[in-house]
């Protein structure tokens, strides 16, 4: 498996980026998150800023430096994802989505900070806009590659969600047990509709160069 970006493979191409956690705010200081640190989205962007690409780095909160070359904007909330993902996606050639985004918001955060002495609040839940099921909508759209993070059955899900939402490629891996979050090297399995790859285990860093030679590949194949 090629470890490293080939020069030019996304040279002329715009690629958004989702990457890190959102946060959903329960209260004026409390939120509801992912378990992600952004790292695997970062190595992604930094990947596709050295094969060529102009980058779109849209991030949600996290430690992780911007990479050298790559166009950054901060959101937190998966609405504000969202909101700063669909604006641009049809101006893109790839939309690679490794956001961790919260499959839920809290229905009426409370502005003002909830007191211990108040009444446990119980929280209504409401569904997130799923971003990358949108970007896969758009009639004559861009290139689309998900990640999905799972705990068991990894390729079944993975494949699951590659037809469902209508994307060209999915990166999975597996999570839990010390696996997959806050941890340095990971294992990718990489499907589209006709294949899948396995790259790793490998450090993130470059897991995210032999990922980004892999979707130039499939992109340069089927545009
Ligand atoms: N995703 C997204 N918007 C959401 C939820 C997920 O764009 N509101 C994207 C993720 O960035 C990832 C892919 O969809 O690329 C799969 O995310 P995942 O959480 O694994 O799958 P879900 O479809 O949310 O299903 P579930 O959490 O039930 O496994
Ligand atoms: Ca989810």
């Amino acid at each position: 498996v090629a470890a490293l970006t080939v020069p030019g493979a996304l040279t002329g191409q715009t690629v958004l980026i989702t990457a890190g956690p959102t946060r959903e705010p329960i209260d004026a200081v409390r939120f509801i998150a992912n378990r992600s640190s952004g790292r695997m989205g970062f190595a992604v962007a930094a990947a596709a800023a050295d094969a060529g690409a102009q980058v779109i780095l849209i991030a949600g909160p996290t430690a992780q430096p911007t990479p050298p070359g790559v166009t950054r904007i901060d959101v937190e909330t998966a609405t504000d994802m969202h909101a700063a993902t669909l604006s641009r996606a049809a101006d893109s050639d790839l939309v690679i989505a490794a956001a961790a985004v919260a499959d839920y918001r809290v229905a009426r955060p409370a502005d003002r900070k909830v007191r211990k002495a108040d009444t446990p609040p119980s929280l209504e839940l409401i569904p997130n806009p799923d971003i990358i099921r949108d970007v896969a909508e758009i009639v004559d759209g861009p290139f689309t590659v998900g990640f999905a993070a799972e705990t068991h059955e990894v390729t079944d899900h993975a494949r699951d969600k590659l037809t469902d939402k209508g994307l060209d490629m999915i990166a999975a891996n597996q999570v839990g047990e010390g696996r997959g979050f806050e941890v340095s090297e990971n294992t990718l399995e990489v499907l589209w509709r006709t294949g899948q790859q396995t790259i790793g285990p490998m450090p993130k860093e470059r897991l995210g160069r032999a990922l980004i030679t892999l979707i130039g590949e499939r992109f340069h194949a089927t545009r």
